[in-house]
This record gives C-alpha cells, structure tokens and sequence, in this order.
C-alpha cells in the first residue's frame, strides 16, 4: 500500500536509490518484517519501509519498542558486502545524529552501539538484521525509530529513559523533514563507506559512553570496566580493574561512573 507520504518524501528526496521505493502504511506490526519480507522476495537496494505506527515494534535483544503514532518508525533495505556489514550501525547512528542536527539544531550524542540519547536520554533506537549465506549477504535492514512529536512523560514506562525531539525543544517538529534528512544521510554515508574509514571515526567521536565506568550485560554475562575504544569492527574496548581488557561484541551498558 503506498500514498501520498510516501510519494511526497520520495519527491523531496534527491538520493540515487535510498527512499526511492517507499511503502508508506498508517499501521503495521513492524517495519522490520515487511522490509525483510520484501528483500526476500528481491526488492531493489534502498527500499524503504515506513509506518506512522507499529503495533508490534521491535528493539534489540528481543525488546518490545513502543511506536505509537507521532514518532518515525522505519527500516531501510540495504546489501553491503560482508566487510562493510559492521559499518551499517555506524552508517545508521551518525546520519540520525546529522539528520536531527540539521532539522533541530541539537547535537545528539551516541550510547553503544547505537542509542541516540540526547542529555542522556534516549530518542531514538536501531536495529539491524541481516540474512548472510556463506561469505555473502543476502540483504541487510537498518531499522530507525525516532522519538519525534511524542510525550514520554505520559508513557510511564519509558517516562524516567526516553526523550523526544518534541520534549527537547518545546515544539512539533516535521516527520517528513527529518525522515527525508535521514534518508539523504544515510546514503551519503552508505556510499562514502565502501571506501573511507570517516564514519567511524565521526561514530567514535560522539560515543558519550567512552572514558566512563560501566556495566554491560548480556543475557546471564555481566562484565564491568572502563569503556576505552570502540574498534572499527563496531567492538566495545573494556578496561577491568586489574589491568586487562575484553572487547564485547553486545549487550547493554549501565553508566556507574561518568
Ligand atoms: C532499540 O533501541 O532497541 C532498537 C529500536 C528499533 C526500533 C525501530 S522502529 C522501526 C523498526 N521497526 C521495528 O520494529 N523496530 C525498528
């Protein structure tokens, strides 16, 4: 089903294939599940999934993500090669932080690996899922929900974590501009990324959560130290108090000492 917005961001749009094809739905389960529906079925690089809200939004690790209307709740499909996979949370983070710097004149900052939080609160989530089969990837989808227009006071249970761009400003501001802003970057970077390493250092530069005591958990395996690094393969460099590190692949991170 597409409409008019889709067809309106699609006009508004100057990238190569990022956004082109947009299917716009008032409601779905998730975005994530027609993206992946539809790159199995072959889509074209660059389609783009959009709903104005979810009723079964997802977010890492098995999460429920709660995308009421008023917000920006995408997935775009992709196909990177197997080297430049690891670059997409990356590619994905610092073209929200862009995109939200451009429309707003925030500066968001980026908690690991890829919680857009501003003031230490979080607006926006990502989520990546992929099929690879052998050395090759099938497709890759980049899932965005943006806290755009939304109240997290009146939701209580994100009221104390989740900002929103309205929250931060005191005004609406436009889906469609900031999702067009987003599209735009995030192919900019995309392409950029098949030969340079500069998205991961601008990604390396906004990630509040380096030089600070934490906690990452992972299901039962819970490990505490200095965040040191992030390496280029989107890794965690923890410091431990007896000297040695440990990079972590996932999990979620507790500030216990900024
Ligand atoms: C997270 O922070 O845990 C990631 C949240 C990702 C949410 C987006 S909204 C668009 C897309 N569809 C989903 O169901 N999830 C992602």
């Amino acid at each position: 089903m597409q409409n008019n917005k889709g067809d309106f961001i699609k006009n508004h749009l100057a990238t190569r294939f990022v956004g082109k094809n947009i299917y716009y739905y008032d409601s779905v389960t998730s975005t994530m599940e027609i993206a992946k529906k539809l790159a199995r079925e072959g889509i074209a690089e660059g389609a783009t999934i959009i709903a104005n809200r979810q009723t079964a939004g997802r977010g890492r690790l098995d999460r429920t993500w709660l995308s009421p209307d008023k917000n920006i709740a995408m997935s775009i499909v992709l196909h990177p090669s197997l080297e430049n996979l690891p670059k997409l949370i990356m590619i994905a983070s610092v073209a929200v932080l862009r995109a939200i710097k451009e429309i707003t004149g925030i500066k968001p900052q980026i908690k690991w690996p890829n919680d857009i939080m501003i003031k230490g609160k979080k607006v926006c989530g990502i989520l990546i899922e992929n099929e690879v089969k052998g050395n090759k990837v099938s497709f890759a989808v980049v899932g965005i929900g943006v806290n755009v227009n939304l109240n997290p006071k009146a939701i209580p249970e994100i009221s104390t974590l989740a900002t929103s761009l309205f929250q931060e400003l005191g005004e609406e501001v436009s889906r469609t501009r900031l999702t067009c802003a987003v599209l735009s970057e995030l192919e900019e970077l995309y392409l950029q990324a098949q030969s340079s390493t500069s998205v991961y250092i601008e990604w390396q530069e906004h990630m509040e959560t380096l030089g600070k005591l934490v906690r990452v958990q992972f299901g039962t395996s819970i490990e505490e130290g200095k965040a040191e690094a992030v390496t280029e393969a989107g890794n965690l460099v923890l410091r431990h108090s007896d000297g040695h590190t440990s990079e972590i692949l996932a999990g979620d991170v507790i500030i216990l000492k900024d």
